[in-house]
């Protein structure tokens, strides 16, 4: 590292940085990951995704973008991380973990240390979202340890949650500190997934003595599938959906920032569609 990059390093705010979890695959890890960070780019803040899905590296097919040097070219060749960086895609930085790379999916203690080292020196950004793969391995536990906070993605389903309990008590064996915030996805109500987050609440309070918060919910949305399809983010593809709406609430929640206020037609046609799909 040299001299200048090491002293900006030290002066300046680290990132906030946040691993996106899950027990059960295919929860939405990704598209809620994507989009969130989409969102804060909106905020006006710098992000970086890293995708450590390692053997899939799905970030730049939903962003539709084109794949550059991975994170594990990077590692093996000791190249800073930074030169490795997609940049601007859709706003946001990405660091891809790389396909088939199955030999590094365990990283060496060199190899580790070198990845931390580097990721310090990206002090360029306030958020550094990590997207990681199904299922705990020591690799995903070590990134998980090193993060400011776990989210975890639920969805209602008992699987999802029986899953995601498991996941967060290996996580909470290694790393009991590590504050953990929980979005539910896939929900068909607020109501459920409030439900959902509950139960998920007093598991951990009850058998791991852990305090858990609630950072909101995304609801079952066709957006998200022709958003996939499109490889747009659902956050841009529609903005008055009602998935878009609540993951400003998340956002919120995340940031502290009130969200811009929505137009009025907007909010009339939020409030009627809900209306709607009660009926
Ligand atoms: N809120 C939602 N509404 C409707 N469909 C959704 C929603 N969230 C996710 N999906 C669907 O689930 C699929 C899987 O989502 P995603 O790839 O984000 O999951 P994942 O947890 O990252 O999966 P993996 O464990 O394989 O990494 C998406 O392609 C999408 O079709
Ligand atoms: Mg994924």
């Amino acid at each position: 590292m040299d001299q200048a990059r090491r002293l900006r390093a030290k002066t300046e705010t680290p990132p906030t940085t946040i691993a996106f979890a899950s027990g059960k695959g295919g929860v939405g890890k990704t598209n809620v990951c994507v989009n969130t960070a989409i969102g804060l780019v909106e905020l006006g803040k710098r992000v970086l995704i890293v995708d450590l899905d390692i053997g899939m590296a799905n970030v730049h097919i939903l962003l539709n973008a084109s794949r550059s040097r991975t994170m594990m070219d990077s590692v093996k060749a000791r190249i800073p991380l930074a030169a490795s960086v997609q940049k601007g895609v859709h706003g946001v930085d990405i660091l891809h973990g790389g396909s088939g790379l199955d030999e590094l999916v365990q990283f060496s203690h060199a190899d580790m240390q070198f990845f931390m080292r580097e990721l310090e020196v990206l002090t360029e950004y306030d958020y550094v979202l990590f997207d990681m793969g199904a299922g705990a391995t020591d690799t995903s536990l070590q990134f998980i340890e090193g993060c400011d906070e776990m989210f975890l993605i639920l969805t209602p389903e008992p699987t999802s949650l029986m899953d995601g309990y498991a996941y967060t008590k290996l996580v909470h064996r290694q790393s009991p500190d590590l504050p953990l915030g929980v979005i539910v996805n896939r929900a068909q109500s607020g109501e459920e997934a409030l439900q959902c987050f509950e139960r998920m609440e007093v598991a951990c309070e009850q058998f791991l003595k852990k305090s858990i918060r609630f950072l909101g919910y995304l609801p079952d949305d066709a957006t998200v599938r022709r958003a996939v399809i499109a490889q747009v983010p659902f956050y841009h593809l529609d903005r008055k959906s009602d998935i878009s709406w609540r993951l400003e609430r998340i956002l919120t929640t995340l940031t502290g920032t009130p969200p811009k206020p929505r137009h009025f037609m907007d909010r009339l046609m939020g409030n009627l569609k809900r209306q709607w799909n009660r009926v």
